[in-house]
């Protein structure tokens, strides 16, 4: 007899996949999963394919291989404003999505409350579920989706322990800012939450400002858990390479989790990940002007064919308002735009706890430019 854990009551497969099932059954493009389609530095490949024979190819430490969780460190001095002792403070993870399960299974208890800032990321919202905690969303209101300093206290119960921050945001492409990480962080002081941030896309921006830390922020630097990872900035989500820096003391149990959940992250691509992190800026520069020209080719491609694409300030997603369709909800466009135009997306409900009030689906750009391309004209011959 098949027994299923209570835990699981509302897990499901992800939309995500779902919506990338029924794609390839009608052959048609796929925008909806961030599958991250754009080649990794081809001198990192050609340094692995090197190397590989002579890497490490038993079990790292638990926290990661020492070279890694060197270059990591400096790379959070460099880039984050975030000072973190390699010894004790950083731990190597199966993706970022490790360091999410590790942090959220190592220091909450079933039934405490997390805070997420709504459209947000679905994988977020599983995991709250998977560990028995409970998703307490703060509304974004399109099109802006700025946190509101009022929003964020009117969400917080007795039952809050903590909140969650993606930044770029999936899907809403939103940077804090540093207003808004105020609000955050006396909020989470006056209530003493624990903060924990998703920097996935830490590299993938738009325009001048460089990437902010809300780590690196006086009043939450002791209470942050930073989570960041390889996936996006080198596109190689495949490799599976993660990291999480917090206080020694927040870090602690977070290592005893990350290592009872997976024992380590892949060792030999632990030690190639060195390479990756060593590049310099021009490599950062070349990723963002590529995705900035992948950004506009899409939004014209949305906004000739009658749609309201947002200008998203980082990650590599448009929130297209579909409203020009004729439609009522995110479904119902994502349906649309699948049937005539043969283009797969995610409809906004799939980010969010509440209805989100706008038909609005999700496109991924992290895809060669001649699909962009055929995009547009999927798109155009899907108006007729
Ligand atoms: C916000 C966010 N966090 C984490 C991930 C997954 O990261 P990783 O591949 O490091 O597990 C994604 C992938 O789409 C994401 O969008």
């Amino acid at each position: 007899m098949t027994r299923i854990a209570n835990r699981m009551a509302g897990l499901q497969q992800s939309t995500i996949r779902s919506m990338t099932a029924r794609c390839e059954a009608v052959g048609g493009i796929n925008l909806g999963q961030g599958l991250c389609q754009v080649a990794p530095p081809s001198s990192l490949l050609e340094h692995g394919t090197a190397r590989f024979e002579e890497l490490n190819h038993s079990y790292s430490y638990a926290r990661g291989d020492a070279g890694l969780l060197e270059a990591i460190s400096a790379k959070l001095a460099k880039d984050n404003g975030i000072t973190a002792d390699p010894a004790n403070q950083i731990v190597a993870t199966v993706g970022a999505t490790g360091a999410f399960t590790a942090t959220l299974a190592a220091l909450f208890n079933p039934g405490d409350g997390i805070l997420v800032l709504e459209p947000c990321y679905g994988y977020h919202l599983s995991a709250i579920r998977l560990f028995e905690l409970t998703p307490q969303p703060v509304r974004l209101a399109a099109p802006d989706f700025r946190l509101e300093r009022d929003s964020l206290r009117a969400a917080v119960t007795d039952r809050t322990r903590a909140i969650v921050v993606c930044t770029p945001a999936n899907p809403s492409g939103r940077r804090f800012d540093r207003e808004e990480l105020g609000h955050i962080a006396e909020i989470a002081g006056e209530h003493d939450l624990l903060v924990i941030t998703d920097e996935i896309y830490e590299y993938i921006y738009y325009g001048d400002q460089p990437h902010l830390s809300p780590g690196s922020l006086p009043g939450l630097a002791e209470r942050t858990v930073t989570i960041s990872g390889l996936s996006k900035s080198y596109s190689i989500p495949g490799w599976r390479l993660g990291y999480v820096t917090a206080p020694a003391e927040i870090l602690a149990p977070i290592q005893v989790a990350a290592d009872t959940l997976s024992v380590c992250a892949p060792t030999p691509l632990q030690q190639l990940a060195r390479y990756a992190l060593a590049l310099p800026d021009s490599y950062y520069e070349q990723l963002r002007s590529m995705y900035d020209g992948k950004r506009r080719l899409l939004a014209d491609a949305f906004t000739a064919a009658g749609m309201r694409p947002n200008e998203p300030e980082g990650a590599y997603y448009l929130f297209v308002d579909c409203s020009g369709l004729g439609v009522s909800s995110g479904w119902e466009a994502a349906d649309h735009l699948l049937e005539h135009a043969g283009v797969a997306t995610i409809p906004g409900e799939a980010f969010c706890l509440n209805d989100p009030g706008t038909p609005i689906v999700r496109a991924c750009f992290s895809v060669p430019d001649d699909v962009l391309e055929k995009t547009a004209l999927m798109l155009e011959k899907g108006r007729s």
